[in-house]
């Protein structure tokens, strides 16, 4: 009876010390994830980690190299003459951190962490340069703007942001961002979504997306950056994974494998076959069948009878290797196969 006491007294003990160490990792694990990161960067929101305001708390004044005499003045001087811009401001993501900020230390940067100090341009407004602008005209070169949002975002997923396409071609921040309005749920993209802000300059691959075949993009189910990172990445088309099928598989695990026949041109990249903003082809495929095996299969064995337009379904004397579904009518696991039978891809 003793003994059967202890043991229930130690169970109760046990449980006890197990279950509050449970709640405190999950309140780190929370405390860890507070900033937004996107891109599945581990470390992308390095600068602002610790607490919730932090990113935002002790924020100083921008450089400005063009005006090195200006001083900050501090936001009710901005807001004075900039009553309109501060109302839209005011709703943003930045805003509300900043205030925050502001009002457990007075001397924090708020409208000036990104404009840089703004003494002579309160005296001087007309005078271009001497205000940090982010407008093609505003007289601020676009290294000095992008600087002054690296200051607070470098790393994670802008780690390759200089040399990448985008900064080669003199594009600045607040060609994707405008962080003075919140016209999108998130990101503070320019525009209502990110498809919108990719398509203000690439509106011929956002057309792409209409043909017959493609994925949900335009139903609004998917985003350019699922694929890409626009801030830079190390390979050719800003393509968010190493390789193009990796990006693939995130969404398409099954076609990893791993297989007992692997499909050579599968593994080798995915684009060997599809196209991936849009085909007018079944399947997003880059050709219609069998011309797209074709492309590889002429001379073996069987394949070996190029298909004419006299054998097509549509010719004289349609051969059954172009009927229906074509080659996959018979070659059906067509990215791998896991059957001991089907080194020839029939099941
Ligand atoms: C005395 C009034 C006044 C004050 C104070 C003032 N501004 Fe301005 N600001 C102006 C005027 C006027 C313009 C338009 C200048 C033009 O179009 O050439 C302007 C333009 C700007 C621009 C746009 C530049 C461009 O061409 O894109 C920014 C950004 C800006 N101000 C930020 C600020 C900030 C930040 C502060 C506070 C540090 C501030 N201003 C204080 C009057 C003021
Ligand atoms: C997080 C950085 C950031 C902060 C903080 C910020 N701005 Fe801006 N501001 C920008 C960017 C970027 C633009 C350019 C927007 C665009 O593309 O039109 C801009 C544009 C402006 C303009 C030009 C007119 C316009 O709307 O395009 C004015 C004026 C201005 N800001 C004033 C202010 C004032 C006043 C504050 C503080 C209440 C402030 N900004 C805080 C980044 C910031
Ligand atoms: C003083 C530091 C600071 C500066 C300067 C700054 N930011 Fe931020 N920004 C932050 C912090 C902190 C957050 C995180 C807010 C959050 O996740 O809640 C943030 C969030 C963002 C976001 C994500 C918003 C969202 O809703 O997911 C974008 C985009 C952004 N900033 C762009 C910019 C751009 C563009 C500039 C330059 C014009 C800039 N920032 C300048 C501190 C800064
Ligand atoms: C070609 C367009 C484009 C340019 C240029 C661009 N961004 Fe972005 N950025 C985006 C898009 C789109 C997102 C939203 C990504 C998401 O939600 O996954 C984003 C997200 C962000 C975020 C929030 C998520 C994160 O990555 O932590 C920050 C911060 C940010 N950008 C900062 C910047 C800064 C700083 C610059 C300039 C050096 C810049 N961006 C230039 C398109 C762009
Ligand atoms: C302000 C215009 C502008 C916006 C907005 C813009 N881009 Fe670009 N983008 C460019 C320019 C310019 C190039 C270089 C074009 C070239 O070299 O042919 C480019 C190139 C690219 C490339 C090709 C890279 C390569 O190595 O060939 C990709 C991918 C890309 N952009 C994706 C995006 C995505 C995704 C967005 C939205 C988040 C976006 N862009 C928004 C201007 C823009
Ligand atoms: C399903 C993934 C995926 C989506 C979604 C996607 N892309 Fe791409 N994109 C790619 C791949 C993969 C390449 C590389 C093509 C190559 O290497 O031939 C590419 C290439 C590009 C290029 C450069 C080559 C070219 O065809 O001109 C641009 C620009 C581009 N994409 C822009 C966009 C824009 C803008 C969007 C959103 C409207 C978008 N992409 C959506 C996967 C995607
Ligand atoms: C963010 C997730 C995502 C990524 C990344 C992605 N896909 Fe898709 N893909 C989808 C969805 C969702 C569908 C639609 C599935 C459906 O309708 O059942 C789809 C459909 C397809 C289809 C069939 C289209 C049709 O008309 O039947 C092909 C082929 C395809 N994807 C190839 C690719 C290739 C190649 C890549 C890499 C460049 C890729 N996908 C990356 C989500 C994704
Ligand atoms: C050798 C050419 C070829 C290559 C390479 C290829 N596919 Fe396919 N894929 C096809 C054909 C043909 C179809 C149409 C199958 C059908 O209609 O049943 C297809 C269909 C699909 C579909 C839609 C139907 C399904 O099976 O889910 C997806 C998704 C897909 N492929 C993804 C991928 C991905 C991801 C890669 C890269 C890992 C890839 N494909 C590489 C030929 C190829
Ligand atoms: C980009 C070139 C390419 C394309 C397109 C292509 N294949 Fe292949 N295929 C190959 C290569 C390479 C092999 C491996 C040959 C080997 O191992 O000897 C292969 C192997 C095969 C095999 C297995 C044959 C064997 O000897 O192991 C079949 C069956 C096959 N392909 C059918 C197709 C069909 C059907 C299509 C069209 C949907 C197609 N292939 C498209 C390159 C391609
Ligand atoms: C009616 C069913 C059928 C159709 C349709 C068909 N095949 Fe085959 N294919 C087979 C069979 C069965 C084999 C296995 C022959 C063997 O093992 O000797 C084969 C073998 C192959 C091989 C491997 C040849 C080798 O060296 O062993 C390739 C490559 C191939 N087919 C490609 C194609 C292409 C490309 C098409 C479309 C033009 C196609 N097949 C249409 C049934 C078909």
């Amino acid at each position: 009876m003793r003994n059967a006491l202890f043991w229930l007294l130690l169970i109760v003990v046990a449980l006890a010390i197990g279950g509050t160490s449970v709640l405190k990792t999950g309140t780190a694990q929370a405390q860890q994830q507070l900033p937004a990161t996107h891109f599945g960067a581990p470390d992308s929101g390095q600068a602002l980690t610790s607490g919730m305001v932090t990113g935002f708390s002790g924020a100083r004044a921008a450089r400005n190299p063009q005006a090195p005499d200006a001083r900050p003045v501090g936001q009710q001087v901005c807001t004075a003459c900039h009553a309109k811009e501060a109302d839209n401001f005011a709703h943003s993501t930045h805003a509300l951190g900043m205030e925050t900020a502001l009002k457990r230390d007075g001397s924090t940067a708020t409208c000036e962490a990104c404009h840089g100090p703004g003494s002579t341009h309160a005296r001087n407004p007309t005078q271009p340069g001497q205000i940090i602008a982010f407008t093609k005209k505003g007289g601020t070169p676009v290294e000095t703007q992008a600087a002054t949002c690296m200051a607070c975002h470098s790393g994670g997923p802008r780690d390759h942001w200089l040399g990448s396409v985008h900064q080669r071609n003199g594009l600045s921040c607040s060609d994707c961002h405008n962080p003075m309005t919140q016209v999108a749920a998130e990101g503070l993209t320019a525009k209502q979504s990110i498809n919108q802000t990719c398509a203000t300059c690439h509106n011929d691959i956002r057309q792409q997306f209409n043909r017959r075949s493609h994925m949900p993009l335009p139903e609004g189910q998917m985003a350019c950056v699922d694929c890409h990172n626009p801030h830079g990445t190390l390979n050719a088309s800003l393509v968010k994974t190493d390789t193009v099928n990796e990006t693939c598989y995130q969404c398409h695990a099954e076609k990893r494998g791993p297989f007992l026949f692997e499909h050579a041109p599968v593994r080798d990249n995915c684009l060997n076959c599809h196209t991936p903003h849009g085909s007018n082809q079944h399947a997003l495929l880059v050709a219609p069948m069998p011309m797209l095996c074709q492309q590889c299969h002429s001379h073996m064995r069987h394949p070996n009878d190029l298909m004419t337009t006299q054998q097509l379904a549509s010719g004289a004397g349609p051969n059954e290797r172009a009927m229906g579904r074509a080659c996959i009518s018979c070659h059906a696991q067509i990215h791998g196969s896991n059957s001991p039978s089907g080194p020839r891809l029939h099941r």
